[in-house]
């Protein structure tokens, strides 16, 4: 079975997953910038994994422009954010990316990420400040809210080896 990983990441949370996952399908492994979008129908299982920006998967629009061309084929992606792994997050992030009929074509996984303010771009440093500024303000903030303040001082990182298991079992099965 042929697979390539595909993958998106801004501050490598992602990036760690997609290398993980190629390394245990053994499969071919691309940046999104560079993934050979004309040899995708040579691969049997198509896997993108990308950051959660807003509760969008960044770059996911590369899977959604060829999933026509990719009927027949396993087609799974995932998704990397700070969120805890709750089934919620999942339903949200799947209805917030995905329409019904997307949603019937292709897999999802959520798997935990980390946040790391200090690699990321000035653009999205000043999106995060004026958010924390807004946790800071919270009378009550939620045990998520205070941990994601927390992570703004000292980066948390989430990443486990563990949690790909699932998503490996789907990709090997035989369909
Ligand atoms: C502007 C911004 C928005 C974010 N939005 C979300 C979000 O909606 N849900 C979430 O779980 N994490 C969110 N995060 C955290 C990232 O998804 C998390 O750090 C992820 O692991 C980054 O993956 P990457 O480094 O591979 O891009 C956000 C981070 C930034 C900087």
């Amino acid at each position: 079975m042929k697979t390539i990983v595909i993958y998106k990441s801004k501050t490598g949370f992602t990036k760690q997953y997609a290398e993980w996952i190629a390394a245990e399908l053994k499969a071919d492994l691309f940046e999104a910038a560079r993934a050979p979008l004309a040899k995708l129908t040579d691969y049997d299982v198509i896997i993108y994994g990308g950051g959660l920006y807003a509760a969008g998967i960044n770059g996911v629009k590369l899977i959604k422009r060829n999933l026509a061309k990719l009927k027949g084929k396993k087609v799974i992606v995932f998704a990397s954010g700070a969120s805890p792994s709750r089934a919620e997050v999942l339903d949200v992030i799947r209805n917030h990316n995905f329409t019904p009929a997307e949603q019937q074509l292709i897999r999802l996984f959520y798997l935990r990420g980390g946040f790391d303010y200090r690699k990321l771009s000035p653009f999205f440093k000043a999106i995060m400040t004026v958010l924390k500024w807004s946790l800071q303000r919270k009378k009550n903030p939620t045990p998520d809210e205070q941990g994601m303040l927390a992570a703004y001082d000292r980066p948390v990182n989430f990443t486990s080896r563990e949690n790909i298991k699932e998503l490996i079992a789907y990709a090997e099965a035989e369909v």
